[in-house]
């Protein structure tokens, strides 16, 4: 992973996973189930906020970490809670926690993790400027997780699709990033230009998510292939599947019957697969990334841009 050694020599990435573990230890339970999803991670999140916070050079490592590590925490809660809505078997290579200890079990995990986020939020002193963007950031993955469930099984327009993405995925790259620039101290414009590069960076991984989620490798995603359509979220591929395929009828009543199986899956794969839809999301996703660059302040020290650039590239060419 390219942009893992370009921020290697500014970043201790050790610590970073030190704090995530130590985040999950103090309970014994919570400790057992945690261990095996904290591995897998590529800890885009906090490496997004560390990297922008490195546009300051005082501003202290021992500071970051929480932030950097709540960052991360709040990032799994959410997907444990996720995988409840999706009722997804597998992440990051190993089962699910709902599926391992039931659902009741996984809302509390979420909650704990969510918890524990915010204990080191607190006690870290970050000051209420960071806790409202925070705040703002759980609202906006809620109500795009809302947004997503009231839709299952719907094909949505393209306008819906994007403002789906925006709230569960680019909102919270986008707020990482933001954080990074408050906390170095960023003058206002500066700040914003960073949460653009953020927001379309958020874009472009999302649709390469759903990209993945039908052509990527198992064994390289961590989660099962088709896992959005069999759980009802109907995603750009399909969506653009949909505007050309003279195979389109056959393709809306898959996603009609709502009991998707192993060969309905595979039978949308080839129909997308005969449309131009993968270029088609390649193209969208290539044109955030070339926007999220744009968006880099070139006010701030270059050797922090040496680092987003290549988080830029590793989020178009990801296989994993
Ligand atoms: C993964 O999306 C999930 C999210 C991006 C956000 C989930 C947010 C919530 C459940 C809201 C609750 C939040 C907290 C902090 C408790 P995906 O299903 O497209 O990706 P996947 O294929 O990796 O599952
Ligand atoms: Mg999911």
């Amino acid at each position: 992973m390219d942009f893992v050694s370009a921020l290697e020599t500014k970043i201790n990435l050790q610590e970073l996973e030190n704090c995530i573990e130590q985040a999950v230890t103090e309970d014994k339970f919570i400790q057992e189930i945690c261990t095996p999803l904290i591995s897998g991670g590529k800890r885009l999140r906090p490496l997004l906020f560390l990297a922008c916070s490195c546009a300051n050079k005082n501003f202290s490592p021992d500071k970051k970490m929480p932030l950097a590590t709540a960052l991360e925490l709040i990032h799994m809660a959410s997907l444990v809670h996720d995988d409840i809505l999706d009722n997804a078997q597998k992440r990051r290579g190993v089962e699910t926690i709902n599926s391992m200890h039931g659902s009741q079990i996984a809302v509390l995990v979420g909650d704990y993790l969510f918890a524990k986020a915010f204990q080191l939020v607190a006690e870290n002193n970050y000051g209420s400027e960071v806790s409202a963007v925070l705040a703002k950031l759980i609202r906006n993955l809620c109500i795009g997780e809302i947004m997503q469930d009231r839709s299952f099984f719907v094909i949505p327009t393209l306008e819906e699709y994007y403002t789906r993405i925006n709230l569960k995925t680019a909102f919270f790259l986008s707020t990482c990033c933001r954080l990074g620039g408050i906390i170095a101290n960023l003058d206002k414009a500066e700040i914003e230009n960073l949460a653009a590069y953020g927001n379309n960076l958020g874009l472009a991984f999302q649709i390469i998510d759903d990209l993945l989620d039908f052509f990527g490798e198992e064994k390289l995603t961590g989660k099962a292939v088709g896992g959005d359509l069999k759980s009802g979220v109907v995603t750009l591929p399909i969506i653009r599947a949909l505007e050309i395929s003279n195979r389109a009828e056959t393709l809306k009543n898959i996603i009609a019957q709502k009991k998707i199986t192993c060969s309905d899956v595979n039978l949308a794969i080839e129909i997308i697969r005969e449309t131009d839809a993968i270029e088609y999301c390649r193209t969208r996703a290539e044109a955030h990334i070339a926007l999220a660059k744009n968006n880099l302040p070139v006010t701030i020290d270059a050797t922090i841009n040496n680092s987003l650039n290549p988080i830029a590239d590793f989020v178009i060419n990801r296989n994993r």
